[in-house]
């Protein structure tokens, strides 16, 4: 089945144990856009963008890439896949035992046939993108969240994605880190070109952030929009949820 959307979610259903998290979820997501979906904890937004990366297998449903259908997929197509494709987890994921330069080179050690020279390049540039130049022989511990969260972005660039997925870039940030983090991720979107999914239950953060919004709950999307029009929904949930208390 031929696909027009960028990225599409069709129907899908996931369970864990007889636990189900994604009941029935379709979402189209534009090229070039930043699309926030907004949810409160627990609602399947993590298990969403894993899905998309193939980390984990939807029950039932369809998820389409750039027109390919993704689900299905042998292992060895999935990680050329995951190459289009950088996240920057929950927390940041940094592994603590490397230093920030070798965090944002690992994956171009492990899955590419670049040079140590192309590798250092690269490194020194992303470094630079995220301001974060000369850091590259700190250790993470030695980091404040908010620049965690920028080596992060700086890694999960290291491929030159056409898509970066962001699992609460600002959730545990203080406001003015979490303000610098989003123009971050503004400024990603707009030199890069690149197609961007936000997933977060802060408010504030998704709208400032993303040019359309997606609310979900139990693993559906119950409204989708721009930010004008989520702000406007009449949709009963979505009203109480935008009310807050976060
Ligand atoms: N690997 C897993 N095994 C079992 N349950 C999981 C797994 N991943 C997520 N869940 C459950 O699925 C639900 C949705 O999780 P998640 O997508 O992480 O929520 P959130 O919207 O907060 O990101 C939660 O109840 C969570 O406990
Ligand atoms: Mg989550």
């Amino acid at each position: 089945m031929e696909q027009d959307n960028y990225i599409f979610f069709q129907d899908i259903y996931k369970s864990f144990s007889d636990k189900p998290v994604l009941q029935g979820l379709n979402l189209a997501i534009e090229r070039g856009e930043t699309l926030v979906i907004l949810g409160r904890s627990g609602c399947g937004k993590s298990v969403t963008l894993k899905i998309l990366l193939g980390l984990l297998y939807p029950d039932s449903g369809r998820v389409f890439l750039d027109g390919e259908e993704i689900t299905g997929m042998s292992e060895k197509k999935l990680v050329e896949v995951r190459k289009k494709i950088g996240m920057l987890f929950q927390g940041s994921a940094l592994f603590d035992s490397l230093t920030v330069g070798e965090n944002v080179a690992f994956a171009l050690a492990e899955h590419s046939d670049k040079t140590a020279a192309e590798i250092d390049e690269i490194v020194s540039n992303n470094l630079k993108f995220v301001e974060m130049e000369g850091t590259a022989n700190l250790m993470p511990s030695e980091l404040s969240g908010g620049m965690k969260k920028r080596v992060a972005l700086a890694r999960a660039m290291a491929y030159q994605p056409d898509i970066l997925l962001y699992d609460e870039p600002t959730t545990g940030l203080d406001p003015i880190t979490a303000t610098t983090i989003n123009a971050l991720i503004r400024k990603t979107q707009r030199e890069y070109g690149v197609t961007s999914i936000v997933v977060t239950h802060e408010l504030d953060s998704g709208f400032s952030v993303a040019d359309r919004a997606a609310v979900m709950e139990n693993g559906r999307i119950l409204e989708i929009g721009t930010i004008d029009a989520i702000k406007k929904s009449t949709h009963e949930f979505v009203r109480t949820f935008l009310a807050g208390p976060k």
